[in-house]
């Protein structure tokens, strides 16, 4: 892009600003500054204006869960179904790892965060160890994508090498970056985080399809034969992946999604619960449920809103091309975001200053067209590590992790 294009670009957006020091710059950091100008998508800052909570919401109604009770009478059935999936090489899994763990504090990728106590636990080496138990049930080593970001990737691969990725076989795995998008303060400008680099955050974790398909690693679906990938994050240390159950369940119900999920703790906790709306599968945040909603039942008396989904999705391929990004909403977050001031030193702010934008994967559920959300115990399979202290925490994970047995 030249700089008169940038120039027009720019002003079309009033982010003129940002070429603030291009007359100081290096010919290498000139050309740097244009191609991220050129790439970037500066329609998003829009979306500030309503913070993003004008997401154009339809009718909400109940989408019943395959219950705790129906799933242990037909357990070995579904194992069955699961274990030949997996077996067959059809079930990959793909780990969300380009999120930036603000909340956590820590400056690392998160999955190198050490929960242990009397030796090293990581929060990767957990991840692993769990899809291990399947490895080693089935003899299968199933494929395993992990997405980073710009700003994670090389510290996240390095990690993993440098620890022989915990006893997973390096081949069977596949990073790919995902895509960022521009970070703007309070008025809608967007920072400078280098005198040639405008401020970025990744794009949210829906950005995991388009991303592994921009990789060019598309392809590994026809020449492996996937037909489901189980997408989970990297916060929750008790996460079953592959689980040959939930596999079997998704499979014999023909969906084209199947999305653990949790009985709520309390009508009003707050997660995101799986309904319907507007008739197709879709979860509903909890500041969006009203009253009337919080207290609707289901024909057995239960609350009719009542499971939380817990980022664990098993995705069937072919559903996925349906996904559309552009009809996506866009979430507006707050957020704590670096940036260089008019004197060209960097700030890195105490309290958020500005927002990132980005789009999410329970957004995506909405694109498709049926779902089983699948109970699980959540003692058992849901330690989520969001924050240093308190609510899903370090400690609130560790605890779990003893009550299931794990040496820490
Ligand atoms: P979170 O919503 O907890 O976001 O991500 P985060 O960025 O990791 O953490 P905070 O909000 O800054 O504290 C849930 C999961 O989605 C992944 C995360 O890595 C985590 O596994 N994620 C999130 C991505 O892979 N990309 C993103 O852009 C955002």
């Amino acid at each position: 892009m030249t700089i008169e294009n940038a120039k027009k670009k720019l002003a079309e957006f009033g982010q003129e600003h940002l070429l603030r020091y291009y007359d100081t710059l290096s010919d290498e950091s000139k050309a740097a500054l244009l191609e991220q100008i050129d790439e970037t998508d500066f329609s998003v800052v829009s979306h500030i204006a309503d913070f993003g909570k004008n997401l154009g919401r339809g009718v909400f109604s109940p989408l019943a869960a395959m219950q705790r009770d129906e799933i242990v009478k037909r357990e070995q059935e579904f194992r069955e179904a699961g274990l030949k999936a997996i077996k067959d090489g059809k079930t990959a899994a793909l780990l969300l790892a380009g999120g930036m763990g603000t909340r956590l504090g820590s400056d690392s990728p998160k999955g190198m965060f050490d929960i242990g106590e009397t030796k090293h636990v990581y929060i990767f080496q957990r991840i692993i160890e769990n899809l291990l138990d399947v490895v080693n049930e089935t003899g299968t080593w199933i494929r395993l994508f992990i997405m980073t970001s710009e700003k994670n990737n090389d510290a996240t691969v390095q990690f993993l090498k440098e620890h022989d990725f915990f006893g997973y076989r390096e081949d069977r795995v596949c990073f790919f970056k995902q895509e960022m998008a521009p970070a703007c303060d309070r008025n809608g400008k967007i920072l400078l985080e280098a005198p040639d680099r405008l401020s970025t955050s990744p794009n949210g974790n829906a950005g995991w399809y388009a991303s592994l398909m921009k990789a060019g690693l598309g392809h590994i679906f026809a020449d492996e034969g996937i037909e489901w990938i189980n997408l989970f994050g990297v916060d929750n240390v008790l996460q079953r992946i592959c689980d040959p159950c939930f596999v079997g369940a998704t499979i014999m119900a023909d969906v084209s999604v199947g999305a653990k999920v949790v009985r709520k703790a309390a009508p009003d906790e707050r997660v995101g619960v799986m309904c319907l709306e507007d008739g197709k599968p879709s979860i509903v945040e909890y500041y969006e449920l009203s009253e009337e909603m919080m207290n609707a039942r289901d024909e057995n008396g239960d609350p009719a809103y009542n499971y939380g989904v817990i980022l664990n999705y098993l995705f069937h391929v072919p559903a996925l091309k349906a996904v559309a990004d552009d009809k996506m909403p866009l979430h507006v977050v707050e957020k704590k975001i670096p940036y260089i001031d008019e004197n060209g030193s960097l700030v890195k702010p105490e309290s958020p200053n500005g927002f990132k934008f980005e789009q999410l994967v329970l957004d995506m559920i909405h694109q498709l067209d049926t779902c089983l959300p699948f109970e699980v115990i959540r003692e058992n399979e849901f330690a989520p590590i969001k924050n240093a202290t308190g609510v899903d925490s370090v400690e609130s994970a560790r605890a779990l992790c003893k009550l299931n047995g794990i040496d820490l």
